[in-house]
C-alpha cells in the first residue's frame, strides 16, 4: 500500500495529463461539462482505482462524469461500479448547450434518464443511477474509494454531503474531488474543508476550480460538527475562507480566495450559488 508522501507525489506529476484520449473508448463520446484535462482525471482516477471502495458520482447531469470513472474502473482489473447521483433533469438552455446532437425538448426541466442510459448503456451493471435531491438521499453502501462532488451548490447541501458520504471514505486509500472548489460563488466549500485539515490532504488543483484530496484520517461525527458550514454568519465564513487560503499557500493563489471573500462582501447572507451569480450580474447591469 502506498504512504501519503508516495500518493502526494503521484498527484504531484499530474500522470492524468499523458492519458491518450484514446483510452477512454465510449467515454469519449459521452457530452458533459468537465474540462478535457478533468475528464482524463475521473478516466486516471478509475485506472488507478485499488479495490477499496465504489465510486460516487454526485451531480451527473448527462453522464459524463461518470462514463470517464467507467471507462477507467473498467481498466483497473478489480471489481469496480459507480453510483451516479442526479435529479437527471435539464433546463432547454443547458439541454441545447451539452447536448447539442440530441433533440431539443419542448419544455423545460426535461427528462435526462433515457439519454443517461444511453450514455453509460455501454458498463451496464456497472452503475447505479440515484434519481431525486440529493439533499433527501442517505448512503449506505459501504466504503467510497472515489467521490466525485459536484452538486454542492449551497451551504446546506455542502453539509448533507459531508455527513452523508464523507465518513464513508477510507482513509489511506479514498480520493474526494470537489468539482466546484475555486469557484468564486461557492465559498462554503472550502470552508468546509479548511476545517477537515486533520482528515484530508490537498493532493492537486486541477483546472478550471477542482480541488483532488486524499481522505488521512475518519471522517467522524464531531470533525462534521466543527466543519458545517450551513448556518455560519458572513464573518465567520470569511475567517474560514481566510483559513483555507493559508492552507492551499502554494498551491492555490491568493487572488481565487479574495474573489470569494468579494462575492460574500458583496452578497450578504446569500448561500446558494445561482442566487450569487444572479445578483452579480445584476450589479453589473
Ligand atoms: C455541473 S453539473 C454536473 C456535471 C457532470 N458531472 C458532467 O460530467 O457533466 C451539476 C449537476 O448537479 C445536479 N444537482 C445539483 N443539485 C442537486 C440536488 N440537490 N439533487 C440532485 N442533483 C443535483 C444538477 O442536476 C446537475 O446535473
Amino acid at each position: 500500500m502506498q504512504t501519503a508522501a508516495e500518493i502526494v507525489a503521484e498527484f504531484a506529476a499530474r500522470p492524468w495529463r499523458t492519458v491518450p484520449a484514446t483510452d477512454l473508448g465510449a467515454a469519449a463520446g459521452v457530452p458533459t461539462m468537465l474540462t478535457s484535462e478533468e475528464g482524463l482525471l475521473y478516466h486516471w482516477l478509475g485506472r488507478r482505482a485499488q479495490g477499496a471502495g465504489v465510486a460516487v458520482d454526485l451531480g451527473a447531469y448527462a453522464g459524463g462524469s461518470a462514463a470517464r470513472l467507467l471507462s477507467g474502473l473498467a481498466l483497473s482489473g478489480r471489481p469496480f461500479h459507480v453510483h451516479s447521483y442526479d435529479r437527471f433533469r435539464s433546463s432547454r438552455a443547458f439541454w441545447a448547450r451539452y447536448l447539442p446532437d440530441e433533440p431539443l425538448p419542448e419544455v423545460d426541466d426535461a427528462d435526462l434518464l433515457p439519454v443517461v442510459r444511453r450514455h453509460l448503456a455501454a458498463w451496464e451493471g456497472h452503475v447505479t443511477l440515484h434519481v431525486g435531491d440529493i439533499g433527501e438521499k442517505h448512503w449506505t453502501g459501504g466504503p467510497i474509494e472515489i467521490l466525485s462532488v459536484d452538486a454542492a451548490k449551497g451551504s446546506a447541501m455542502a453539509d448533507h454531503i459531508a455527513a452523508e458520504f464523507f465518513p464513508a471514505l477510507v482513509p489511506g486509500r479514498s480520493i474526494l474531488i470537489q468539482q466546484d472548489y475555486l469557484m468564486a460563488v461557492q465559498p462554503w466549500l472550502c470552508a468546509q474543508m479548511a476545517r477537515l485539515r486533520d482528515q484530508f490532504l490537498p493532493l492537486a488543483h486541477v483546472p478550471k476550480v477542482g480541488l483532488v484530496f486524499l481522505c488521512v484520517s475518519p471522517v467522524t461525527p464531531q470533525a462534521l460538527a466543527a466543519a458545517r458550514v450551513d448556518g455560519l454568519t458572513d464573518g465567520k465564513l470569511m475567517q474560514r475562507v481566510r483559513e483555507a487560503a493559508r492552507w492551499h499557500e502554494g498551491m492555490v493563489p491568493r487572488a481565487v480566495f479574495r474573489a470569494m471573500l468579494e462575492q460574500v462582501k458583496a452578497h450578504p447572507g446569500l448561500r446558494m450559488g445561482w442566487q450569487m451569480r444572479q445578483a452579480s450580474a445584476r450589479a453589473r447591469n
